[in-house]
């Protein structure tokens, strides 16, 4: 199976930004890790990251037919991307939503997850773990 993993605004800031709530592993650790669950897993992996909001958009359009599972952490666009959400939709693909932190013990405005309307699974506050968890799911359900 071939899976799309797309992260979001300042997730390749990993390793320097807010240590104490994202970790210390850096966004090539998290690179390496998707590199290497691939693998352990016997799946193709498409790794990527925006800052803006519409190339998110536009790499979930451009899945569609030849993706067959996402795992997103859409990182701030979580909490106000009813765009994100909508590409989504429009794809039909299978999807897991992660959160390096545990959103829910945080600010209020984290509460929301626009992409949670979709995702058939949300993995938080497991560090950059949870995308190993996310792609395993993924696999588990829908690879041959
Ligand atoms: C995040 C949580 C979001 O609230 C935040 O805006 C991020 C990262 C996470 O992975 O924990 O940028 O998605």
């Amino acid at each position: 199976m071939k899976i799309l993993i797309l992260n979001g605004p300042n997730i390749n800031m990993l390793g320097l930004r807010e240590p104490e709530i994202y970790g210390n592993q850096t966004f090539q650790n998290l690179l390496d890790l998707i590199a290497q669950t691939a693998d352990t897993l016997g799946v193709k992996a498409e790794h990527y990251q925006s800052n803006h909001e519409g190339d998110i958009v536009d790499q979930i359009q451009a899945a569609y037919g030849k993706i067959d599972g996402i795992v997103i952490n859409p990182a701030a666009y979580t909490h106000t991307s009813v765009a994100i959400l909508d590409a989504l939709k429009a794809v039909c693909i299978p999807a897991v939503e992660v959160h390096i932190s545990d959103v829910d013990a945080r600010e209020s405005f984290r509460q929301i997850s626009y992409v949670g309307m979709y995702c058939e699974h949300c993995i938080k506050g497991q560090g950059i773990d949870g995308y190993r968890q996310a792609m395993e799911y993924l696999n588990e359900k829908y690879g041959k």
